[in-house]
């Protein structure tokens, strides 16, 4: 399929693959077909690739799922979620299984993710920034987790990152409100870790992905996973975990300085 019937732009450059959502004309609105080819980009990435960039096209990161989807008079086209109910709750789950799977795939890779936001990033816009491991904003970033006010939960994999981000309760009064968070207060919260202004995106990430690729690829990595899965595990199951990564590092270090 080509990448004009996904919506998704996919480029690798060295050690770093961008994932760009292409519909602006809709504000990047987002569809299982598009979810589908993200998964299959995320997949193919060897382990040449050190960072994924997620961002959207026109100067919207995402006005999340596209709507056009629960219109009943479009059942049968690609995606539609009319389609979807009207499985058994078996199978419908299992079709949003396979629906959260890029989100899945960008959390669990071996690979550092950054969403670059510009504008809008709603519903499920909003659960793809949350699925990447760092958010670079733009002053213009503005961020909403529409669903309750649709009469829906987030499903795409975001409640999880939301909490560990802001707090249960900050991302309880968040979703529950269904209201707008701006660029600053992002800044504030720790939903986002750099805020510039529009025009300075670019440079800015070109900075940040310049840093995130400086050191170790292993090293980086490996942090990487220990910071994950640390607020699953113990104080005791941590410090297990830091000296087993810890040992190969260890070896290699000193074979290298010998
Ligand atoms: N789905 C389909 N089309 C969309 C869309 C969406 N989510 N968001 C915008 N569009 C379309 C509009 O229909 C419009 O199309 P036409 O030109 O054919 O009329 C075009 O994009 C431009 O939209 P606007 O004129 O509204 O653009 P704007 O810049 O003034 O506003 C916006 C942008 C604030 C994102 C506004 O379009 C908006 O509020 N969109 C709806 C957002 C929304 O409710 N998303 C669903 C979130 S819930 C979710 O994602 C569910 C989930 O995960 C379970």
């Amino acid at each position: 399929m080509t990448e004009q019937h996904t919506g998704i732009r996919v480029t690798v450059d060295g050690a770093v693959a961008t994932l760009t959502l292409d519909r602006p004309e809709i504000r990047n609105a987002q569809d299982p077909v598009m979810w589908a080819a993200m998964a299959d980009a995320i997949r193919s990435f060897d382990d040449t690739v050190r960072v994924v960039v997620v961002r959207g096209a026109g100067g919207t990161f995402s006005a999340g799922l596209n709507l056009r989807l629960l219109d009943p008079a479009r059942t049968g086209e690609p995606g539609n979620l009319v389609d979807v109910v009207a499985l058994s709750d078996e199978g419908a789950r299992h079709a949003i299984g396979v629906f959260q799977e890029p989100f899945a795939l960008l959390a669990d890779g071996p690979f550092l993710t950054v969403a670059v936001v510009e504008g809008h990033a709603i519903g499920a816009g909003f659960q793809l920034a949350l699925a990447c491991d760092l958010r670079l904003a733009a002053d213009s970033a503005r961020f909403c987790m529409k669903e309750p006010a649709l009469g829906l939960v987030p499903d795409l994999a975001g409640t999880k990152p939301l909490v560990d981000a802001v707090g249960y309760a900050r991302a309880l009064e968040i979703c529950a409100t269904a209201r707008t968070v701006e660029a600053d207060e992002a800044l504030r919260l720790g939903l986002v870790q750099q805020c510039v202004p529009a025009a300075e995106v670019d440079d800015a990430l070109a900075a940040l992905v310049g840093a995130l690729t400086a050191h170790d690829a292993v090293a980086v990595r490996e942090t990487r996973e220990l910071l994950r899965a640390a607020p699953g595990r113990t104080a005791r199951e941590q410090r297990l975990a830091e000296r087993t990564a810890q040992v190969p590092l260890l070896r290699r270090a000193v074979q290298r300085l010998g």
